[in-house]
């Protein structure tokens, strides 16, 4: 991925905060259609994560650009057909759309980078990247999970290990 050379850094920075609430906002949303306990928690970490994002890139904006206001864009550079309305999508579309956005926000990251020339500004868009390839996997297991066991996050517990355990003479 390449950056349009008219973004300028302080917009780079802009959209990748708008991103970072919008990821957090599609979590937050699959969360709405999920019973699964323990999927709950995955969600709750993945929106932790994204969060804590939104803040170090604010910080970034606040240390490069002091005193200017922080404007987020309508639209996230994400490609339009991975801006969902939630409300229509079932959970393994949404984790496929999730699964998509997450490998646009890791590509998207490294292109920052090499729009930054300080050294430290690179690093931590580095490390962006290189949390959003981790976030990439995590969905990729869920999406695994749910094909095998489509029913699971419908339900608050699955109770598949005490099943396993009366299996036997
Ligand atoms: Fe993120
Ligand atoms: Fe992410």
């Amino acid at each position: 991925m390449k950056l349009s050379s008219r973004l300028k850094p302080h917009e780079v920075l802009a959209a990748a905060v708008k991103s970072e609430a919008d990821a957090a906002g599609l979590y937050a949303a699959i969360k709405e259609k999920v019973r699964s306990r323990l999927l709950l928690r995955k969600l709750d970490f993945l929106i932790f994560e994204e969060k804590k994002h939104r803040r170090i890139l604010e910080t970034l904006f606040g240390q490069h650009f002091p005193g200017q206001a922080l404007k987020l864009p309508a639209l996230s550079l994400l490609p339009a057909s991975l801006r969902v309305n939630p409300k229509t999508l079932t959970v393994p579309k949404l984790f496929r759309t999730a699964l998509k956005a997450e490998k646009f926000s890791e590509e998207f990251y490294l292109a920052a980078r090499a729009s930054m020339k300080d050294a430290a500004s690179r690093k931590i868009l580095e490390y962006l990247s290189r949390v959003e390839r981790s976030h990439y996997f995590l969905v990729q297991s869920e999406i695994d999970l749910l094909e095998r066991f489509p029913d699971s996050y419908k339900v608050e517990e699955a109770h598949l290990g005490e099943d396993l355990v009366h299996v036997g003479p």
